[in-house]
């Protein structure tokens, strides 16, 4: 399989919500790839964001960059529906939060996204093994999820190692997403394991040049 683009997708957790259309047309024209949009529900995680109203809001504000939708909620399959009809691009679920794994993914793919799955990093890829083959995006927790600004966890390296080496084995077409505490420090470190799609949210949205930022990342992944 050819080496896939290098993918960044800012986490508008760490946007300044009330200005949000504008904050993400900033990101996109400063060189980000797509955008990452964190929806936490204050049960399967412990914070509340935003829902598929606001993913709608941003298509209709004109924001054309694919929109990949990280669903940290319990159960996830009425807002796997919600989100299809509101632009999403990508939906990725926790698979400890659906009831059926495999009518969830059916389902991303019948509203013409792109269905992924998400491991925290205290599950083992053994979980995802066997969806491998209807997946477009494996997303690897490298925080657990709830906040952003956390610490990357460090021993999520070998596991971005082994799952690259998952991927490439199946010869399927999957994109390695890594999310939590990715910054300049280490995404060096995080491409060369093996990932090819960087979530980062307080990095960039917490620094003064947006487009300083990512063109930084972007050399230290290309
Ligand atoms: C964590 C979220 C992440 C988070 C990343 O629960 O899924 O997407 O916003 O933020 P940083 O890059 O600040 O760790
Ligand atoms: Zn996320």
């Amino acid at each position: 399989m050819a080496k896939k683009e290098k993918i960044i997708a800012p986490s508008i957790l760490s946007a300044n919500f009330a200005r949000l259309g504008e904050e993400v047309g900033e990101v996109i024209s400063s060189g980000a790839d797509w955008i990452h949009f964190d929806v936490m529900d204050n049960h399967f995680v412990p914070n509340l964001t935003i829902g598929p109203m606001v993913c709608k809001s941003l298509r209709d504000y004109g924001v054309k960059a694919p929109i990949d939708v990280h669903l940290m909620v319990e159960p996830v399959d009425s807002l796997i529906q919600t989100f299809g009809e509101a632009g999403a691009t990508y939906i990725t679920f926790h698979p400890e939060a659906s009831k059926d794994v495999n009518l969830s993914i059916e389902s991303i793919v019948k509203l013409g996204c792109k269905p992924g799955l998400v491991l925290n990093p205290d599950i083992d890829l053994e979980v995802i093994e066997e969806y491998i083959p209807k997946l477009d995006m494996i997303l690897l927790m490298s925080v657990f999820p709830g906040f952003g600004g956390q610490e990357f966890i460090s021993s999520v390296l070998s596991k971005i190692k082994d799952l690259r080496k998952l991927i490439d084995d199946s010869g399927f077409d999957i994109r390695l997403e890594v999310d939590g505490g990715i910054k300049l420090s280490n995404i060096e470190e995080i491409s060369k394991a093996g990932a090819d799609t960087f979530v980062a949210g307080s990095a960039i949205f917490g620094h003064s040049s947006y487009k300083e930022i990512i063109s930084k990342m972007r050399k230290l992944i290309s």
